[in-house]
């Protein structure tokens, strides 16, 4: 029975036996090697048998268990392995990534050098180059492969200058360059000189250390250039505005003379034609003669007024007051706006408590503006009916400029004549000279201003101007 009926898979677990009462064994069915017993079972056969009893007992497989810890461990290291392989994977993926990054991000950087009109230069701490970019090479003429690694003196270094330009070069490798940057004349392969406005900064690796200086080189020659043309330019129009406004001003004043010269010979003549007919009594010569006498003194001004003019003839930029200077014109003007009939408007809208607007300007040419633009006011009223010929002058400050408005009710400016308004040796009228406005913008902007008009709400026209003030 134990022999056929009991399967092998039972007998590899258990050892079946077959016992009699007195414990002697009668039969056994096991395929396991005899080991340390483990639990057992026993089942008595009642009541056929004479105390006949079956008896399974279970064994500590040690062997299976080895093997069974060994299947685990495969198991552990398969699942490990696997595990290690996929951040092997994710590893490489994110390295393709990054790789790719750095490609992007490398050629972007490369056209982003190669397009700079800035020159680049790297140099180490001893003052070799170590990189030049594309424009660089342009500016001066030699090739990367032909500065990289070289020392100095520099190919480009101008030799005649070597002195000032090791100076600098020390300079910059104690790191004191100026931060605004600074102005060297360097010299292209074929000999040229250029000036450079040169920029350095720190050049400082991934770590954090000081490794060299990197320049920004900006050829500035053209600028250069420019700026001294447009600085001559700027000189010889102040020159010619002092030349035309001289004459203008020369006329006017011969025709303000004028006036007080005739009034003069009129008193003369009055007094003596009073001596004449021997009616001289003293005390009624007090009055024509104290009137001929103010009227000499008047003279007297205005060709003191010619002879300052001429005098400061060179530009002064000084410090300036601008309601002292429209006083100044309004004074010079009124005998001839009382001639036409015309009413003067002052105003002069300033800040309570705070100083009188300043600007730093050539006196006599701004008076010249402000005299140009009061003169083309007035001449612009003559069709205006009488009680509406008014001139306003105003001054306001603010935003750091001055505004300076002369308004008049006047004929105003039709479309064809604004388009031509600035332009030299324009005019309406029959005795001008079209050079007023012209010279008027050029002073103006001379002194960094603006000048413009706009129509009269009123009728007429409003030229404005504008100059920086100064700080208060
Ligand atoms: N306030 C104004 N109102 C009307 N027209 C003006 C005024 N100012 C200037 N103009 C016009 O602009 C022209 C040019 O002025 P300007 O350059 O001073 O030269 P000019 O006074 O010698 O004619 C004048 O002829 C006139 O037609
Ligand atoms: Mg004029």
């Amino acid at each position: 029975m134990l022999a056929h009926h009991v399967p092998w898979w039972f007998a590899q677990a258990y050892r079946l036996e077959i016992q009699d009462g007195n414990g002697v064994l009668l039969a056994a069915k096991s395929q396991l090697s005899p080991a340390e017993p483990g639990a057992s079972y026993t089942l008595r056969f009642e009541p056929p048998g004479h105390g006949l009893e079956l008896v399974a007992i279970s064994y500590h497989n040690d062997p299976k268990l080895l093997r069974n810890v060994l299947a685990a461990a495969i198991f552990i290291l398969s699942l490990l392995s696997v595990s290690s392989l996929w951040a092997l994977r994710r590893h490489v993926r994110r390295r393709l990534a990054a790789e790719q990054a750095l490609r992007t991000e490398h050629s972007f950087r490369k056209a982003m050098e190669d397009s700079l009109t800035v020159g680049m230069r790297a140099r180490d701490l001893e003052g070799r180059i170590s990189y030049v970019n594309p424009a660089f090479c342009h500016m001066v003429g030699w090739t990367a492969d032909e500065l990289v690694g070289t020392v100095p003196p520099m190919l480009y270094w101008v030799p005649e200058d070597l002195e000032h330009t090791y100076e600098l070069h020390r300079a910059v490798m104690r790191g004191e360059a100026p931060a605004e940057g600074f102005e060297l004349v360097f010299r292209r392969k074929n000999g040229e000189r250029f000036s450079a406005l040169i920029y350095e900064a720190p050049l400082i690796d991934s770590e954090g250390r000081h490794t060299g200086w990197m320049a920004s080189v900006l050829d500035i020659t053209e600028r250069k250039r420019a700026e001294d043309l447009s600085r001559q330019h700027q000189e010889k129009l102040q020159h010619t505005a002092r030349l035309i406004t001289m004459g203008e001003m020369a006329s006017t004043l011969a025709h303000e003379l004028n006036q007080p010269l005739s009034a003069i010979a009129s008193y003369a003549t009055g007094c003596l034609n009073r001596i004449a007919a021997g009616d001289a009594r003293a005390e009624e010569m007090v009055s024509p003669l104290t009137k001929l006498g103010a009227q000499a003194q008047r003279a007297g001004q205005i060709i003191r007024r010619i002879h300052d003019f001429v005098r400061k003839s060179e530009p002064l930029v000084r410090p300036c007051l601008l309601d002292e200077i429209i006083e100044g014109v309004v004074g010079f003007q009124e005998p001839e706006a009382r001639k036409r009939g015309i009413r003067i408007d002052l105003t002069f809208a300033l800040e309570p408590g705070m100083a009188r607007p300043r600007v730093e300007a050539d006196h006599v040419l701004i008076e010249q503006v402000i005299l140009n633009l009061v003169r083309n006011a007035m001449e612009a009223m003559g069709q205006t009916p009488r009680p509406q010929r008014v001139l306003s002058i105003s001054l306001q400050s603010g935003d750091g400029q001055a505004t300076i408005r002369v308004a008049d009710r006047g004929s105003g400016i039709s479309a064809e004549v604004a388009a031509n308004l600035f332009s030299p040796f324009f005019t309406t009228k029959e005795t001008g000279m079209g050079m007023g406005l012209n010279i008027c913008r050029s002073i103006v902007e001379a002194h960094r201003g603006h000048l413009w008009f706009e129509p009269n709400p009123a009728g007429g026209s409003i030229f404005l101007f504008t100059l920086p003030e100064m700080a208060r």
